[in-house]
């Protein structure tokens, strides 16, 4: 039971990059397991010039340590071009990847150009009632994956092999995009796009699932990366508002390839408030004062789409029912600092749904929608807490928020985040219970 799961337990956003680089120290490998590049993991890392900011979308959050070997894994969708991208940029920066320290799955299903034309013409099409995806493609790949007509990055190496799929696929999605009025895509430049990315992946490429179990031969500690967030997922998030792959902590078997007995950890990171971006239910939202300082002290803008992050207060309902999902054994509660300064804090306890009282979400759309917040008032703090490197070192107050949050929930605080260095993180317990 060499494996721990890092989950966002909320909806997505919550600091999940942060927590992987720094429990990276403890493993030997990590993967990601779904989504694609609609996630953006930010880290931040002393350089010799002051604090690095890294923004990824696609390659695990441990890459930033040296010796460590990163996955991407068959459940994730790969845009080729993105994925050149990041490398590129991380060798600009003195990070080059060699490549047996990124292995990447076979697979991995590709999106294409005309999965990115179609999320963006869906969209459109939606007006107002849009889902507010990325628009990076994510949702087409997965629907032509389970389809059985996606192109993995396999077919990427033979000319005939990837022919053979793009003939399956491309007319039918042609003909959607043109009556949705988007561009169409040639059959032929696509085999050529394809395969000049084929030429430069292939190096990267490998029978993952054949590492991850090596590993645990060895004893080896793998630490998988969750994206996105548990309220986003596409079986038990507020549907339809949510993205289309497993986000939950049994997503990690599946996009990895791990039988359930390898996992040991399951740790949810959670903020010390909650964010939203694109549409759907948010019971706790603030459309107030409160939420523009959260939104300006959290700078809760997306770290891919730059889009203004909705903000509002910790939601304990939903909380229960991402606990009831994952089996969380901990939370990583991030960003206590931007709650820094408010007089008050608030807490969501219960919802009062039609009249009756609910203490663990229904995350389907139109019953969160009617969720009202039933809020307990806890006494705010107003000392700067960025420096703290122990419980002892936060105001009363401060602690008595993790506290009341570990005890509503049920689950013990394992970390807590104080700003985005790696160096302002609060560790109470060890992943892999080293
Ligand atoms: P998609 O994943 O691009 O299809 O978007 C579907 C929904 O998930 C939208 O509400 C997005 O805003 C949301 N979403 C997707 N990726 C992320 C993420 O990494 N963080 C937060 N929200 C996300």
């Amino acid at each position: 039971m060499n494996s721990c799961v890092i989950i966002g337990a909320q909806w997505g956003d919550e600091g999940k990059g942060k927590v992987v680089d720094l429990f990276t120290e403890a493993a030997d490998l990590v993967v990601r397991f779904q989504g694609g590049n609609n996630a953006g993991h930010t880290l931040v890392v002393d350089g010799p010039e002051g604090p690095e900011k890294t923004v990824l979308h696609l390659i695990p959050s441990g890459i930033l340590h040296a010796e460590k070997t990163n996955i991407i894994a068959s459940g994730v969708v790969v845009d080729p071009e993105v994925l050149l991208g990041e490398l590129e940029e991380l060798a600009e920066r003195g990070r080059p990847v060699p490549h047996e320290r990124l292995r990447i799955s076979r697979d991995a299903h590709v999106i294409l150009p005309w999965h990115r034309a179609l999320d963006l013409a869906r969209e459109a099409a939606r007006g107002e009632s849009r889902i507010g995806t990325t628009g990076r493609g994510i949702g087409p790949t997965y629907e032509d994956r389970v389809a059985r007509r996606g192109v993995r990055l396999r077919d990427l190496l033979d000319e005939e092999r990837l022919r053979e799929r793009l003939e399956q696929v491309l007319p039918e999605r042609n003909a959607l995009l043109a009556h949705l009025g988007a561009e169409t895509f040639d059959l032929e430049d696509m085999v050529r796009h394809g395969l000049a990315f084929g030429e430069r992946l292939a190096p990267w490429l490998d029978d993952c699932g054949a590492i991850l179990e090596n590993a645990r031969r060895r004893g080896q500690r793998i630490l998988l990366e969750g994206a996105q967030g548990t309220l986003l997922d596409i079986g038990h998030g507020t549907y339809p508002f949510v993205t289309s792959s497993h986000t939950i902590s049994g997503g990690a078997c599946v996009g990895a390839g791990l039988p359930p007995s390898a996992i040991g950890g399951v740790v949810g990171i959670a903020k010390a408030y909650c964010t939203r971006v694109g549409s759907g239910p948010f019971p706790t939202e603030l459309e107030d004062a409160d939420g523009d300082t959260l939104r300006a002290n959290g700078h809760e803008f997306g770290a891919t789409t730059g889009r203004p992050r909705r903000c509002g207060w910790f939601d304990v309902p939903a909380m229960r029912f991402a606990h009831r999902v994952n089996g969380f054994t901990g939370l990583a509660i991030t960003k206590l600092d931007v709650l820094t300064g408010f007089s008050r804090v608030r807490i969501c306890t219960a919802y009062v749904v039609d009249g009756e009282r609910v203490d663990v979400a229904d995350p389907d759309g139109t019953v969160l929608e009617r969720a009202v917040p039933v809020y307990e008032d806890l006494p705010g703090w107003s000392e700067d807490i960025t420096g703290a490197q122990t419980l002892d070192d936060l105001p009363p107050h401060a602690r008595g928020l993790l506290d009341r949050i570990a005890e509503l929930t049920g689950i013990p605080v394992d970390l807590v985040s104080v700003g985005p260095n790696r160096a302002q993180t609060i560790v109470l317990t060890r992943p892999f219970g080293a």
